[in-house]
């Protein structure tokens, strides 16, 4: 009987695989070295990389390696425990204070990942017989957030406000509602209409969970994120953000009132269960956001290469919209010719690999272009041959 079970469980995951691999949608692990910088190399060869979230290039900065380093000479390489059992370095305490200033709000709370703050964040504002409402374009870790909270989870189109506020009329009036998006969308580049977000919210008693991973030291004054954009200060809205992307590191936080902070560490159990960072991570963190907040010059010089290469892509003949950030989807539709356009890139020099469903919707595979501030010029100028002379012999422009 027991060897029956096994057989038919490997050859369940034999056939799963092989279905994946028939559809071009099968994943796989490729090594790189150095992809902290603007370059990486893979098979021994060099490549130009237009796919991190490094926006800032702070991954690499002297004072901020410096950081990590001495750190670990003071530290030690891990925390070797929970928070709430030893691991809960002094550096939290500074770290968290230091990202509820930068977000404008009474307290913070650090996650060892975007992906544990979401399931926490998301679980603790909703539960069963409540109302989750997120657009259809939401990152997958606010997906799974919206399904393990238990929540009832309706989807409206991608900034879709009229349906939204549908939604909204037709709910019983007692179901306690949160609306979630993200900020930036990380496989659009484009903004979340938080204006309007804000005044439904206002209108029909909702809280907002608000994803900031992708806008986090790169949307907004000193890159304070997207309510520092649009100049929003409403208590209705609570504000996720990374520790990975612009501030070059590890981690993710949740920042709002002092209240939702004491119910997450005593309830999320993505908090509880789990080692703490390694205090060379919080320090890291710590000079990165300074960093992200006086980085003026190195945001405006992000914006400046973006501004670029979109203006360039548009005249090659892509429809790069609807980006409006550095993240420049460029859509080719079938997963197959996706990997293709990847493979070609690669042969011309350039790392940036196809992004297929799930991550993104059936049909709208595509490579997903993220500028950095660290990129030259000419850098900017070789993706764009590049992508001229594949584009054209894929009959893509
Ligand atoms: C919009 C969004 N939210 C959350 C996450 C998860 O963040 P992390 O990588 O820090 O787990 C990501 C990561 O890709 C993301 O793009």
């Amino acid at each position: 009987m027991a060897q029956k079970i096994m057989k038919n469980t490997l050859s369940h995951l034999k056939s799963e695989i092989a279905l994946l691999n028939r559809k071009n949608l099968l994943r796989k692990l490729v090594p790189v070295e150095g992809a902290a910088s603007t370059t990486l190399q893979r098979d021994g060869k060099e490549l130009l990389l237009f796919c991190s979230n490094n926006y800032l290039g702070l991954a690499n900065h002297p004072e901020v390696k410096a950081t990590a380093i001495a750190a670990i000479q003071s530290e030690g390489v891990g925390a070797g425990a929970s928070r709430l059992i030893s691991g809960n370095s002094f550096l939290y305490q500074k770290l968290e204070r230091q990202l509820a200033f930068f977000k404008s709000t009474e307290s913070a709370l650090v996650f060892n990942s975007g992906y544990m703050a979401n399931l926490s964040g998301i679980c603790a504002l909703a539960g069963k017989g409540d109302l989750i409402l997120a657009d259809r374009l939401n990152h997958a870790s606010l997906v799974d957030g919206c399904r393990l909270s238990g929540a009832t989870f309706r989807i409206y189109r991608h900034k879709d406000m009229a349906q939204l506020k549908k939604l909204l009329t037709r709910r019983r009036t007692d179901q306690k509602t949160l609306i979630v998006t993200d900020g930036i969308f990380s496989m659009e580049g484009d903004i979340a209409p938080l204006s309007e977000l804000s005044a439904l919210a206002e209108e029909y008693d909702a809280l907002i969970y608000l994803d900031d991973a992708h806008a986090t030291g790169v949307l907004g004054p000193e890159g304070r994120g997207t309510c520092a954009h649009f100049n929003l200060s409403n208590p209705r809205i609570i504000q996720m953000g990374t520790l990975s992307k612009a501030l070059g590191g590890l981690g993710g936080f949740i920042a709002g009132s002092d209240l939702l902070v004491r119910y997450l560490l005593n309830k999320a159990r993505p908090f509880i269960y789990t080692t703490a960072l390694p205090p060379s991570i919080l320090a890291t963190a710590l000079i990165a956001l300074e960093w992200a907040c006086k980085g003026d010059d190195l945001r405006k010089q992000l914006w400046k290469n973006t501004d670029y290469f979109r203006r360039e892509a548009v005249r090659l003949g892509f429809d790069v919209s609807p980006s409006e950030t550095p993240i420049v989807p460029l859509r080719i539709g079938a997963s197959d010719k996706a990997i293709l356009f990847s493979e070609k890139l690669m042969a011309e020099g350039i790392y940036v690999p196809a992004v297929r469903p799930p991550t993104v919707p059936a049909g709208t595979s595509r490579l997903r272009i993220s500028l950095m501030a660290v990129h030259t010029k000419e850098q900017i100028n070789h993706l764009l041959l590049s992508l001229k002379k594949v584009g054209r012999e894929l009959r893509l422009i």
